[in-house]
């Protein structure tokens, strides 16, 4: 089961909506970024490791900003990703998003395009985002992993570890109101857990100071779209967790 949920002004209008409105068909495209980091040793852009990297977790210096922070993601060389990577694939959307939806890592045609979802998923991803209100200017989409991995098998272990540096800052500088990890992948890294992606379903977690929804990946979707139905229900909880975070505190 586990290996069949990996990757391969908000909700307004959901409640008029259904899991039908989250259609199974195609199209989308974008640009890449380009870039440096201010932390990593000059010599880094040339220095691949092929085993284990060292466990980094932060930015040894938390750049002031997300176009900095890209800047500096997109000239890393802490794993063995980089080697073949055609783009970093950073992350797109709103700089102080509503709702961060996270994947697991970028396949073909995000590498090529260096855009988050632009594939097949991706296409039904946009159209989940549709039918909840929301639009990819209007949440932000990043993956665990920013460069892509060969025959887009999962990340490794030390792969996620190396990229933990880009992802832990970039969630502290987006500060969203709330997080949806899609997939197995995103789930595991972001909870600590190897707990099956459907025991972690249904119930709110919380990551740096955030709440976490975890739902299925939309490419499980595309393969099995009796799926919807829960992703549609886990969207309106997400949608009523951000209006209850916007409501304004009565009081006096
Ligand atoms: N799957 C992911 O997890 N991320 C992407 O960016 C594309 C497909």
């Amino acid at each position: 089961m586990a290996e069949a949920l990996s990757r391969k002004g908000a909700g307004a209008s959901l409640a008029a909506a259904s899991p039908s409105a989250i259609t199974t068909a195609e199209p989308v495209s974008e640009h890449p970024p380009a870039l440096r980091t201010p932390s990593a040793p000059e010599d880094s852009q040339t220095r691949v490791s092929t085993s284990e990297p060292a466990v980094t977790g932060q930015p040894r210096q938390l750049p002031a900003n997300l176009a900095e922070l890209r800047e500096a993601a997109c000239k890393c060389a802490d794993c063995a990703l980089s080697a073949k990577r055609k783009n970093v694939v950073f992350g797109v959307g709103s700089e102080h998003p509503d709702v961060l939806f996270i994947g697991e890592a970028p396949g073909e045609q995000e590498d090529v395009q260096g855009e988050p979802f632009v594939g097949r998923a991706g296409q039904l991803l946009d159209r989940m985002l549709d039918a909840s209100g929301w639009s990819r200017d209007s949440v932000y989409i990043m993956n665990v992993v920013k460069c892509r991995p060969p025959g887009n098998r999962d990340p490794k272990p030390g792969e996620v570890r190396a990229c933990s540096r880009w992802f832990d800052a970039q969630w502290d500088l987006l500060q969203p109101r709330v997080v949806c990890l899609l997939g197995r992948v995103a789930a595991q890294r972001v909870l600590g857990t190897e707990a099956s992606l459907s025991s972690l379903r249904g119930r709110w977690h919380e990551y740096r100071g955030v709440p976490v929804w975890v739902t299925y990946h939309p490419a499980y979707l595309l393969r099995t779209p009796t799926g919807k139905a829960a992703v549609w229900q886990d969207l309106r909880v997400l949608a009523e967790r951000v209006q209850s975070l916007r409501a304004p505190v009565s009081g006096g």
